[in-house]
């Protein structure tokens, strides 16, 4: 058994050898190639093309939603909030989309997964892509949570998505093509402040978000569906927007530990001093530099018809 395992081990370590030393520099020049004279030319026309998008009530996959519109593209938009998603169809309609449909649906629940894209497949015949973006965001540290439960919805969100789809692919073969898209921080209903507390509860928290965010970027939700939709016509398996966040995966990679250390050193607030990241943000000044749209408050979309919000008004005013 001891040599069994080592002959595989020679043999693995032997197929590294070959992939870093014959298959990378070889491929280089060939990728080279298909990046400057392949992929430019390689568009996918979406006039007509069946686009789901989960997500689609705010935030990015709303922006994306009126992209694929302009494109010409029929959208069907998923999202728990339905009169917001209602606003977004109409608008989608008004930028191009031949045919929209809105399907309220929370994607946490299997069984309302499932209708989303049945439903979507049988008013259009077909579905061509899915934009799986319906998200949520957390900013406590793991030991503050007080209500767990509400916290296993996360683990299907972020890096888990990102091992599901490569393994997807491998299982699909290039039947159906998958596009990896990770983005920087980009204004959304999340970055204005929205995320789950640790009771479990979404509420909006805008100085946690300044801690979070503190002195990076936070981009146009425009310019990063531009480049999201570009990438995801031309087909490329991963898209990392602002490319500046590349550099990301190599630290981690090679030295896992300094990503560890910079999270720590940013965040952690030692015992009456508020967390590095705070502190930055505070004297730089770097929060002009966010949209205007984050420094105005909040803003998020709620669920209620304007009859709805008259009858609220009205009984709080009691
Ligand atoms: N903004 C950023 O900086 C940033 C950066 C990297 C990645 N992302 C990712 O981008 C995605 C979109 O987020 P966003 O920034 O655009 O924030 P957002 O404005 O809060 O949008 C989140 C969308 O997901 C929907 N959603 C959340 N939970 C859902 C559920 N259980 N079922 C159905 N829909 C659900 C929300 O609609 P309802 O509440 O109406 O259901 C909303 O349309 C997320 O996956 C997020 O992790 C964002
Ligand atoms: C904890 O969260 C779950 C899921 O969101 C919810 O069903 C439950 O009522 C919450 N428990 C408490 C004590 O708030």
């Amino acid at each position: 058994m001891d040599l069994y395992l080592l002959l595989h081990s020679v043999l693995m370590h032997i197929s590294a050898a070959i992939v870093i030393l014959v298959y990378i520099p070889l491929s280089i020049p060939v990728k080279l190639f298909v990046w400057a004279f392949v992929k430019p030319l390689r568009k996918e026309d979406l006039r007509g093309k069946v686009v789901l998008i989960t997500g689609a009530s705010s935030g990015i996959g709303e922006e994306l939603a009126y992209q694929y519109a302009k494109k010409g593209a029929c959208l069907s938009l998923v999202a728990r909030r339905k009169h917001a998603l209602e606003g977004v169809a109409a608008a989608t309609r008004e930028r191009g989309a031949p045919d929209v449909l809105v399907v309220p649906a929370d994607v946490s629940d299997p069984e309302q997964s499932r209708r989303a894209v049945e439903e979507t497949v049988a008013h259009f015949g077909k579905l061509n892509h899915l934009v799986a973006n319906a998200g949520a965001w957390s900013i406590s540290f793991f030991d503050e949570i007080t209500n767990i439960t509400a916290f296993t919805k996360m683990m299907a969100t972020k890096a888990a998505q990102v091992r599901f789809y490569e393994t997807l692919r491998s299982e699909l073969g290039s039947e159906v093509g998958v596009t990896i898209l990770t983005a920087g921080f980009v204004e959304s209903e999340m970055t204005k402040g929205k995320a789950i507390q640790r009771d479990g509860e979404v509420a909006v928290d805008e100085e946690a978000r300044d801690v979070q965010i503190g002195v990076f970027p936070v981009a146009r939700v425009e310019k990063l569906c531009e480049a999201a939709l570009n990438i995801i016509r031309r087909g490329d398996w991963y898209v990392t927007w602002p490319s500046l966040y590349l550099t990301l995966p190599l630290i981690a990679c090679l030295a896992p530990e300094v990503l560890t250390w910079q999270s720590y050193a940013l965040y952690n607030a030692k015992k009456g001093t508020p967390p590095l990241s705070q502190r930055m943000l505070d004297a730089t000044g770097a929060k002009r530099f966010y949209p205007p749209s984050l420094r105005s408050h909040p803003g998020i979309k709620t669920d209620k018809t304007g009859d709805q919000r008259e009858e609220d008004d009205a009984a709080s005013n009691v």
